[in-house]
């Protein structure tokens, strides 16, 4: 049987050591990734996932989550929910309660939240609604210097300006510095189960509605026990498209190792045009418990904890 061992993506040490206390007591891999991702969930200081998390376009806080099973590559997520601050449990709860689906978004995945006795809740904090105004803003009086120039800028207000400007500045909101927040936790069980989580606020000021591959899987998530499973963090929109997650676990099952199915994954996806390119990242672990991820930027790491862990530890990703 496989020593059990969880990792888990930048900022997921906040969670790690929970994680580890299920796998120590004999827990299952799916409880390990909900606790651990729950904890990163509640972490008011990370403005990427749950409580705290980046607003959309419109001001309000839209979560997506997946969990993905490696013996059955079961599969649940949820996508653009609003109001409720775990979405990593309800994505467990569409696995285990609703079979006959794999992903709920928005309303309906709400109402099944609801349904499921989750408890709703404020998720925008003062400090992200603060960050989420200062960027509007900042784009705004650019917009407007841009577009008035010459003209008398108390005259041209109006809804129709107002309107136009506003999804204006959707589109061209740029990708911001540094890796996205996505959280990706993946980990191993004593019973050789395998199983990958991953939460998001998603893109930070993104349309509303947007869904991105953290509850997309084969793109953010995959886990298959004969391989290994894998998650993506960054931008979503290049591992939808190439399909990132069941890439590296395709070139675990060929038999690369994690960091250069991981490092493989990346490339393949860098490959495609995209005028908002951003970051990506990756991570894997195997069946057999060996663990690797890579990056675009020199000096990134992941963490992991082993039943000798005492806290978490950090390992440095390969580079694209
Ligand atoms: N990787 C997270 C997102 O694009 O939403």
């Amino acid at each position: 049987m496989p020593e059990p061992v969880i990792i888990g993506s930048e900022r997921s040490e906040v969670g790690l050591p929970a994680g580890m206390d299920v796998l120590r007591r004999g827990g299952s891999a799916l409880d390990a990734v909900e606790a651990a991702m729950r904890c990163c969930e509640d972490n008011l200081a990370d403005h990427y996932v749950g409580t705290g998390g980046l607003p959309n376009a419109r001001g309000e806080v839209e979560l997506d989550a997946s969990v993905m099973l490696g013996s059955s590559r079961r599969f649940g997520a949820v996508g653009a929910v609003h109001g409720f601050p775990n979405p990593i449990s309800i994505a467990r709860a569409v696995l285990e309660r609703l079979p006959q689906h794999c992903l709920l978004v928005g309303e309906g995945a709400e109402l099944f939240a609801e349904e499921n006795g989750f408890a709703r809740a404020e998720l925008l904090t003062d400090e992200a609604r603060e960050l989420w105004r200062e960027q509007l803003d900042a784009v705004a009086r650019k917009e407007l210097a841009d577009s008035v120039e010459g003209e008398n800028t108390a005259a041209v207000a109006g809804d129709h300006r107002y309107r136009a400007a506003a999804l204006d500045l959707v589109r061209k909101f740029a990708p911001h510095e540094g890796p996205w927040g996505t959280i990706n936790i993946i980990a191993l069980d004593a019973s050789g189960e395998l199983c990958v989580g991953v939460s998001t606020s998603g893109y930070p000021y993104k349309y509303p509605g947007r869904v991105g591959d953290s509850a997309v899987p084969g793109a953010g998530n995959w886990c298959d026990l004969r391989a290994g499973g894998a998650a993506c963090t960054g931008r979503g929109e290049l591992s939808m498209r190439g399909g990132t997650a069941r890439t590296i676990v395709d070139h675990l099952a060929a038999g690369q190792d994690p960091a250069e199915a991981c490092r493989l994954g990346l490339a393949d996806a860098s490959t495609l045009p995209d005028d908002y390119r951003a970051e990506l990242r990756a991570l894997a672990l195997t069946p057999d418990g060996r663990h690797g991820g890579a990056a675009g930027q020199q000096g990134s790491v992941y963490a992991l904890m082993t039943t000798d862990s005492t806290e978490p530890e950090f390992r440095p990703r390969a580079v694209l």
